[in-house]
């Protein structure tokens, strides 16, 4: 009988903090998945510094590449192709990975495969549901993106809605900063709020047009921040944590119910680091009573992995999408079917 070979993904992903690196196999099981994280670095700084950020990428790299295989017990030669992201990110990390998977495949002679990050973090829920199949809404939600996004097909993304300004994450980050949190913000947010009432009626995120804009939102909590310090008047931080996680997540809610009415499809999934939020992951199980199918990435796929990227890359190998040693980094790279703006 003909047995399909099975395909062997190296996945290299160095496109903010964490350096990993993963093998994935058929897309869809994780051999190994190493992720080597810089928080402690940053969080002396209150973010992300970019300078230090690449040079650590440099640093850590060949050791993180070299233990994703060894866990994975597999050795270069079963390797069917090298998937890296190139974007979007911050252009010094970004290059780090692009510029080692480059040198890999020019040495080995392995196929290059350029993903983006975003569409990356779509693949954590194949990693997690084995038998997902597009078509299914996607909500998008991770420091640099928010979305709703219709997943027509593996490599067929249709963006219906996407924030105006701030995303998400950056949103949370934000307010958890103004709260004397350390960095990153949004897993402090998620348990303070658990403590907390959502007493403070903020405005919703959904604009007019159907979009959303996080940076009203944000400048709401900060102003009622400051102007309980200037009037010296203590405030619960919880209370402040939950109105804020509330409005945050229910908008995002609203328009995903919205979307599911209007497309009728009657699967959803989550993406991106917000996805790990306690409070979004109990509303996205609400859909669960009207007959939907909800999937949750495992909360070590939410935030950024090299395991989405080497699925990811899977999915584009089938398709012969290859890249050449020409490649770049892309910042500012956007999903596929992403389209500018109307205007409100
Ligand atoms: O997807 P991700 O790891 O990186 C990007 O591609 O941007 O997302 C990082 C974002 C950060 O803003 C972080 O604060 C947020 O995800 N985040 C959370 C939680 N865990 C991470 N936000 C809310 N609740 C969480 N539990
Ligand atoms: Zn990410």
């Amino acid at each position: 009988m003909f047995m399909a070979k099975d395909i062997y993904i190296l996945g290299i992903e160095s496109s903010c903090d964490e350096t990993a690196a993963a093998v994935v196999k058929n897309g869809r099981e994780i051999l190994s998945n190493t992720v080597l994280s810089q928080i402690d670095i940053h969080r002396l700084f209150g973010g992300v510094v970019p300078e230090i950020a690449s040079r650590n990428h440099v640093e850590a790299i060949d050791k993180v590449v070299a233990e994703a295989l060894r866990e994975a017990d597999v050795t270069l030669k079963d390797i069917s192709a090298v998937a890296v992201t190139y974007g979007a990110g911050l252009v010094g990390a970004l290059l780090v990975g692009v510029s080692f998977a480059k040198g890999l495949c020019q040495a080995s002679g392995l196929p290059l495969v350029a993903v983006n990050h975003i569409e990356g973090h779509i693949c954590a829920n194949y990693l997690t549901y084995p038998d997902l199949e597009p078509p299914y809404l996607c909500l998008l939600t991770s420091g640099g993106h928010t979305a709703v996004v219709r997943v027509a097909d593996f490599d067929e993304y249709d963006v219906l809605r996407s924030t105006v300004d701030d995303a998400v994450g950056e949103a949370f980050d934000k307010v958890a900063r103004v709260l004397g949190l350390p960095y990153p913000g949004g897993p402090q947010i998620d348990r303070l709020a658990q403590r907390g009432e959502a007493v403070f009626p903020f405005h919703s995120v959904v604009i007019s047009n159907g979009n959303f804009s996080y940076s009203g939102l944000k400048t709401a909590v900060i102003n009622l921040v400051h102007n309980c310090e200037q009037r010296s008047e203590k405030i619960d931080k919880a209370n402040v944590a939950k109105s804020f996680n509330v409005c945050a997540v229910d908008g995002l809610i609203q328009a995903l119910e919205e979307e599911l009415t209007r497309t009728r499809l009657n699967t959803v999934a989550v993406a991106g680091g917000v996805g790990a939020n306690t409070y979004l992951r109990n509303r996205m199980r609400e859909f669960e009573s009207r007959g939907v199918r909800v999937c949750l990435p495992k909360l070590s796929l939410c935030g950024d992995n090299a395991a989405m990227i080497a699925s990811r890359g899977y999915f584009m190998y089938l398709q012969n999408d290859f890249a050449d040693l020409s490649l770049n980094a892309c910042p500012t790279l956007k999903l596929r079917g992403e389209k500018p703006h109307k205007s409100v």
